[in-house]
């Protein structure tokens, strides 16, 4: 049997695109079915000023296909240092549509990210006059707390106090991996989102870690228990609207993942569709598919959607890229582990 499915072109509010030949293999990847993106600022070194983003969104711009239309939204990467007078004046240029917390020390390319959380009370009180979003890696960095609570205990720890804080501050909780995330996701208003991503919505850490080390399931935050995927899957498909996708995908060379400290990333954009459509399917909620992917994101980004479309049809097991080429260097793409039968058949 035929299924298909015709949705407003999605958008992905998490990416990382990289720089340099990574963006040039990756950037095609994500332009090929999503309208924009939110492009992550973890280079090194960092993006830090509205120069710096504007610069690097040229960048990306011309490792596009000619004709190509889609657009990458930039942000900054907030450290203590970050001028509030810079990110407002990015911000109202256009240059800029959010910026981005990084603890230090949460993930990669994480250094430079914020220590002391008094030292930028000064930009959060700004970006909640100006309405300007802050994304959040929210994981706590303390060595004590085990690393399957540290998204749990930052919510307690530091968001919440941040948010009462600061009120009027816009805030995305990106890749949120936990029940007690998409719990507070979910009651937090109009002035908090949350973005999930593909591999928390189809694996657990059983995934990664029964019967041997699975290095291409690896990454932060860490996949946890099925309890929190179960949790994440019915906040995906509930409609919620502060609810959307960020499918952080987050490329490395092949031999930076299949090494001995393996870098944390998962590289799904290529079949980041695919993977939805099964997963809205097993939860009989292909309905709410264009609502998590294409409707929930702009709404809270205060963009208006894609007029543009993109149709997802089943058939036959699709044949999948494995690897994308960098050069002489490899970037192995997310397989789930399981057939996947949806595929992009048609685009507007
Ligand atoms: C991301 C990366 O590789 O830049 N890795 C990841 O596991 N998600 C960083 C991040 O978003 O945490
Ligand atoms: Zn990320």
């Amino acid at each position: 049997m035929t299924a298909s499915l015709t949705i407003l072109r999605p958008d992905d509010w998490h990416l990382h695109l990289r720089d340099g030949a990574m963006l040039q293999a990756v950037a095609p990847e994500s332009a090929r079915h999503f309208g924009r993106a939110i492009i992550m600022p973890n280079l090194v070194p960092p993006v830090v000023t509205g120069a710096e983003a504007a610069a690097y969104h040229r960048r990306i711009n011309a490792a596009l296909p000619q004709d190509s239309a889609f657009t990458p939204l930039m942000t900054l990467y907030l450290t203590e240092e970050t001028d509030p007078e810079d990110l407002a004046a990015a911000y109202h240029d256009g240059i800029i549509t959010a910026v981005k917390l990084y603890p230090a020390g949460a993930t990669t390319n994480s250094a430079s990210g914020v220590r002391n959380f008094d030292k930028v009370r000064p930009v959060f009180e700004r970006m909640a006059d100006i309405g300007c979003p802050l994304c959040v890696h929210g994981e706590v960095t303390d060595p004590e707390i085990d690393i399957f609570d540290r998204e749990a205990v930052f919510i307690d720890r530091i968001l919440d106090p941040i948010r009462r804080a600061t009120p009027g501050l816009r805030v995305v909780m990106e890749h949120i991996t936990t029940k007690q995330g998409a719990d507070y996701a979910q009651s937090g208003g109009p002035d908090l989102g949350a973005t999930i991503t593909v591999q928390h919505l189809m694996l657990d850490r059983n995934d990664m870690l029964a019967g041997g080390m699975r290095p291409h399931y690896y990454c932060l935050p860490i996949l946890k228990r099925r309890e929190h995927r179960e949790a994440l899957r019915a906040a995906a498909t509930s409609g919620h609207s502060q609810i959307f996708l960020g499918t952080d995908s987050a490329p490395h060379p092949t031999h930076a993942k299949e090494s001995e400290c393996c870098s944390a990333g998962c590289f799904t954009a290529p079949v980041a569709l695919s993977c939805l459509a099964h997963v809205f399917e097993e939860e009989n909620a292909l309905d709410q598919l264009e609502t998590f992917a294409s409707r929930n994101g702009p709404a809270f980004y205060r963009l208006p959607e894609n007029t543009q479309t993109v149709t997802l049809t089943k058939g036959a097991p699709v044949t999948l890229p494995e690897t994308v080429r960098m050069g002489q260097v490899s970037v192995t793409v997310f397989d789930p582990g399981h057939p996947l039968h949806w595929s992009v058949t048609a685009q507007s």
